[in-house]
């Protein structure tokens, strides 16, 4: 017994040592990039010794309002050599807008070997709502007039209005919207099969929000969770899409595979720099 266990205890050191942790391919957000994650490589190296950590050097800043399709293309060719060169596989962590650029990338990436999808305060159904953020881009306009410039084959080439998702607007957001309603199988496409194989092969689906995040709105499109036409928020369970099953959330959580992690009393852009954050909703998803 005692030499059982010592052979196992030598096997996982020896395996720890030869192996690693799974690397982690870091996806920023709006108006970042990689300065505002070094925190949370710090993180990452710490808890986990050796891991290689990558932040995407990719559409920083104001280039982050590049289009969506356009960003998981640039995206794309950077993740690709780090997923070939790592045999046993990688972990995403996606924040913010980057977490849309993360489900556009595992729906494009044939062999991907992605393990944890972490998304970290990523407006997963869609935005609607007035922030700081938003009135950079769209200084004039009320919530409830940014349809006007997002639902047309302009405002799309603006990342924002890829993910703008105005409850009292259904018809013209399914019509002209050429990204998440899409990748959320709200609106046709003859890719979703093929989309959903992909999405369901990743092992672990980590849902990362907070009712004091300021930016996303409502804060529940962090769980998947939406307003219908009355502004009520109905959570990810009780979404058509997901009872449908169309993009594999529901097969996903049957599996037992989709954790949400609710964290009060963080603001949108201090999620990847605390620590509380770090221990209670990713750190254990990184080995
Ligand atoms: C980390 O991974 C990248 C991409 O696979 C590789 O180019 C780089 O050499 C690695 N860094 C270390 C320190 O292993
Ligand atoms: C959708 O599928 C078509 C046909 O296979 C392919 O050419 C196209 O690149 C796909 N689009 C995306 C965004 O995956
Ligand atoms: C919205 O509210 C009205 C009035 O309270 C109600 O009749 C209607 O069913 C609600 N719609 C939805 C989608 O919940
Ligand atoms: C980190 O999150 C914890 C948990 O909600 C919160 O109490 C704390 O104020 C946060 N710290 C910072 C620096 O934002």
């Amino acid at each position: 017994m005692i030499r059982n266990f010592i052979n196992f205890v030598l096997s996982c050191v020896l395996l720890a040592v030869v192996c690693g942790y799974r690397p982690v391919v870091i996806v920023h957000g709006l108006f970042d990039g990689p300065k505002q994650f070094v925190k949370l490589g710090t993180f990452i190296s710490e808890t986990h010794p050796g891991t290689n950590v990558t932040t995407v050097d990719l559409y920083d800043n104001m280039a982050s309002l590049k289009p969506l399709w356009q960003q998981v293309e640039g995206f794309r060719k950077a993740v690709l050599p780090i997923m070939e060169s790592a045999t046993d596989g990688i972990h995403f962590i996606c924040f913010s807008q980057g977490g849309l650029v993360c489900r556009g990338l595992l729906a494009t990436l044939p062999k991907h070997n992605v393990h944890s999808l972490i998304f970290l305060s990523s407006p997963l159904a869609g935005q609607y709502g007035e922030t700081s953020y938003l009135k950079k881009v769209f200084p004039k306009d009320i919530k409830s007039g940014v349809y006007r410039l997002c639902y047309n084959c302009w405002g799309q080439k603006i990342s924002i209005c890829n993910f703008w998702n105005d409850p009292h607007q259904r018809v013209k957001y399914l019509k002209s919207n050429t990204y998440l309603a899409l990748l959320n199988g709200e609106s046709k496409t003859p890719n979703i099969t093929e989309w959903r194989e992909r999405f369901l092969g990743i092992k672990k689906l980590v849902l990362i929000g907070g009712p004091d995040d300021g930016v996303i709105t409502p804060w529940q499109s962090s769980l998947f969770g939406f307003y219908d036409s009355n502004e009520t928020v109905v959570e990810m369970r009780k979404q058509r899409w997901y009872q449908m099953d169309v993009f594999g959330l529901k097969t996903l959580d049957s599996r037992g595979d989709v954790v949400q992690c609710v964290v009060p009393g963080v603001g949108h852009v201090f999620w990847h720099s605390n620590i509380t954050v770090y221990k209670e909703c990713i750190e254990k998803w990184l080995t």
